[in-house]
């Protein structure tokens, strides 16, 4: 298939053709505030099928339908509950995605075979204005070929998917670097299925009690998750935002970090293996791995949120056997650090030092 790739000078001599593409359930991908999207007509299961099949993803996985207008919830879901409302009003657009019961009018080839919908309203200029060109409610995953991480700029989308899709639309480096909060108040108490920007502290101060889905919790705290309690966003369980090597995260003090780090990558090149370190821009590394990426300084999560999945697509271009990663301190962060740690713990699928523990590997 031939790629349209809009760079951003351009893009506004596009957004009609693209919004024409999505009409007529093609595929264009797009800028969002947190990560790049792989749109397509949402109401179209045929469009969602393409998606399904141009990112390798599993079916059973739900897409997130992207709307421009509050009017354009309502036809979506079943019924929009106080709650809801609420979070739309306070939160949106931006990086919140809210899961509610779904419309008949929502293929359940969308919705991985879900009665529920995930909606979201994105605040980016470039999203907005080809959502309301497209006329339709766009369904959109992240615009990664699954299991790589999730993209932040157009030349990793352009890397994972140029020949699979119609369009891809450059709007530069995204803002946030992770993505969008889920929160699903299908139930009694609302639950976060995904951290994300929007803290459970933003979201209790708006809506009372909101709860943090066991198996998320337990990612957090370094450990693995069990098929016996599955994570219930169908997305959190598969390996994800992984870089191909095996990345050990190792927690403790800065200073502890920095000497295990040192360490380690001394041991994996005396093995004779690539190493890459994967530290805070303080760390006195350089020289000591084939890599060294400094991704922000610890404290300063907005930076690291911004620049981790750009630095794991790194790792994968520099070819590395293994990769040693700080923890940056993440856990004392319970705002976008909770969203951080949990994509890092992620990442690393279980292979985490606690120098405080002092645990194996
Ligand atoms: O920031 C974002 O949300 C980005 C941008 C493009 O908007 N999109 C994104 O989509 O991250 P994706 O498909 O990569 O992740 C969607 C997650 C998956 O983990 C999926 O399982 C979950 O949302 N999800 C979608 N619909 C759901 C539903 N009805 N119930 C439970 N989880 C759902
Ligand atoms: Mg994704």
């Amino acid at each position: 298939m031939e790629t349209i790739v809009v760079r951003e000078s351009e893009l506004d001599d596009y957004y009609e053709e693209a919004g024409r593409i999505l009409r007529e359930g093609g595929l264009v991908a797009f800028p969002t505030e947190t990560v790049y999207g792989l749109g397509g007509n949402a109401l179209d299961p045929e469009a969602s099928a393409k998606i399904y099949a141009a990112k390798g993803r599993p079916s059973d996985n739900p897409l997130i339908v992207h709307v421009a207008d509050f009017a354009d919830v309502a036809p979506l879901v079943r019924e929009i509950t106080p709650v809801a409302d609420k979070l739309m009003k306070k939160f949106w657009p931006g990086p919140l995605t809210i899961i509610m019961n779904k419309s008949d009018i929502v293929p359940t080839a969308t919705t991985g075979g879900l009665q529920s919908v995930a909606v979201r309203m994105p605040v980016h200029p470039v999203a907005m204005k080809l959502i309301r060109c497209a006329g339709v409610p766009i369904a959109a995953p992240s615009a990664n070929t699954s299991g790589r991480p999730s993209p932040t700029k157009a030349e990793h989308v352009i890397e994972d998917l140029f020949g699979r899709v119609d369009m891809i639309m450059d709007g530069g480096s995204v803002g946030i670097g992770v993505e969008s909060t889920i929160v699903d108040v299908t139930g009694e108490v609302p639950m976060i299925l995904r951290p994300g920007y929007i803290t459970k502290e933003m979201l209790t101060e708006a809506i009372g009690d909101v709860t943090i889905d066991k198996a998320v919790a337990k990612i957090n705290e370094g450990q693995l998750i069990t098929s016996k309690e599955p994570p219930k966003a169908p997305g959190m369980k598969y390996r994800h935002y992984a870089p191909k090597a095996p990345l050990n995260l190792i927690c403790g003090d800065e200073e502890e970090v920095e000497a295990e780090l040192r360490k380690l990558a001394a041991q994996g090149k005396s093995d004779g293996l690539r190493v890459g370190i994967i530290c805070s821009d303080g760390a006195d590394l350089d020289g000591c791995a084939d890599r060294v990426y400094h991704i922000g300084r610890r404290g300063d999560t907005e930076t690291i949120a911004h620049n981790i999945y750009d630095c794991l697509r790194q790792c994968d271009a520099d070819k590395l056997d293994v990769i040693y990663s700080d923890d940056f301190g993440l856990e004392n962060d319970e705002a976008l650090g909770y969203a951080v740690q949990n994509r890092i713990m992620k990442a690393a699928g279980g292979h985490v030092l606690n120098l405080k523990q002092k645990g194996d590997l």
